[in-house]
């Protein structure tokens, strides 16, 4: 099979610079709409081949959803979308500079109606927050769902802040095209709540990737270091303010000294699972993070490299 139709898809973890550069990505200046967890892609595919002139960016959790939508994209030869795996809430905030979006869109987002699951629902204060930074002034924010107390969660939320207001709520709206759920929803009888969101004041964010985002990494005197200091590691929580990190796992690597680390890392809602590498270069060992897996260098993956770094030069005994 032609795999051709990856083309849509950009990782931004491997770039230098935050936020992204979408004029040169896009290769035009043209405004920019952002879908968050897009399925299928069919509703990303109609809006951007409806409006030529819009740059479109999709998010999505599932790796299936990403190849799905791509197949359409390339199927109807579009070049203004672009899709990217991972949280639309991160993305959406680090991945875009202050009021450069005209429009975000999320078509019947996953509820997660129980109250232990409220975190990871996408209306959390600090999406909000983001909006209120990332979309151009009167820029909208539009969300359709099949569930009432989710739509009155959004407008009652909107109503507390200063830097956006609730331009639209309809029920049943004519919509010009229609999602996978939706059609679900509506074949079932269920009432479709669309509400749209507008910026009225910007809200300054604090940003995790900002400017030059080098690869971490320390060089470790061998006199001075344990490696087998590590092997007590695993499992073992580190913290320090808001940045933390877990070793999950520590492998040797047959040949040698060099070894391998599984780290999971936590920065807010976001949580990032990578390898950081232990290299023998002679004299001493090169720690860094591992190029198959490479995260966002947010603040706790860097400190991840170099808390590790350190664990190694600590005195034995
Ligand atoms: C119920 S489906 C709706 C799909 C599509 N919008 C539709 O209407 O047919 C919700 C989708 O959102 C994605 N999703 C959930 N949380 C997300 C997040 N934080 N960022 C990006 N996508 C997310 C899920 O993977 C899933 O594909």
């Amino acid at each position: 099979m032609r795999l051709e139709f990856l083309k849509y898809e950009i990782k931004p973890q491997i770039f230098k610079r935050f936020p992204l550069n979408w004029v040169e990505i896009f290769e035009r200046e043209a405004p920019i709409v952002v879908e968050i967890g897009f399925g299928s892609g069919e509703f990303l595919e109609n809006m951007a081949r409806e409006m030529q002139d819009f740059n479109f960016v999709g998010f999505e959790m599932s790796l299936t959803s990403l190849w799905k939508a791509q197949k359409r994209f390339f199927g109807s030869g579009l070049s203004n979308v672009k899709v990217i795996l991972g949280d639309g809430r991160f993305c959406l905030r680090e991945l875009f500079p202050p009021n450069s979006v005209r429009k975000v869109v999320t078509n019947f987002p996953c509820p997660w109606s129980k109250k232990k699951h409220e975190k990871r629902r996408i209306i959390v204060e600090s999406f909000f927050q983001t909006l209120g930074n990332v979309l151009e002034f009167g820029g909208e924010f539009e969300i359709a769902t099949d569930e009432r107390w989710y739509a009155e969660e959004v407008v009652r939320k909107v109503r507390k802040l200063w830097y956006l207001e609730v331009s639209r709520f309809s029920l049943n709206p004519e919509r010009k095209f229609r999602t996978r759920y939706e059609m679900k929803w509506l074949s079932e009888g269920r009432k479709i709540h669309a509400i749209s969101v507008r910026k009225v004041g910007n809200f300054e964010v604090e940003r995790l990737l900002e400017g030059e985002e080098s690869m971490p990494h320390r060089l470790v005197k061998k006199a001075e270091a344990d490696v087998n200091r590590l092997e007590g590691l695993k499992n073992r929580v580190f913290k320090e303010g808001k940045k933390l990190f877990v070793i999950k796992e520590i492998f040797r690597k047959s040949d040698g000294n060099d070894r391998v680390i599984k780290v999971i890392a936590k920065d807010g809602e976001i949580q990032q699972s990578y390898f950081v590498d232990i290299l023998d270069k002679g004299d001493r060992y090169l720690v860094k993070l591992d190029e198959t897996t490479i995260p966002y260098r947010t603040p706790s993956v860097k400190f991840s490299v170099f808390r590790i770094a350190e664990e190694m030069m600590k005195k034995m005994g």
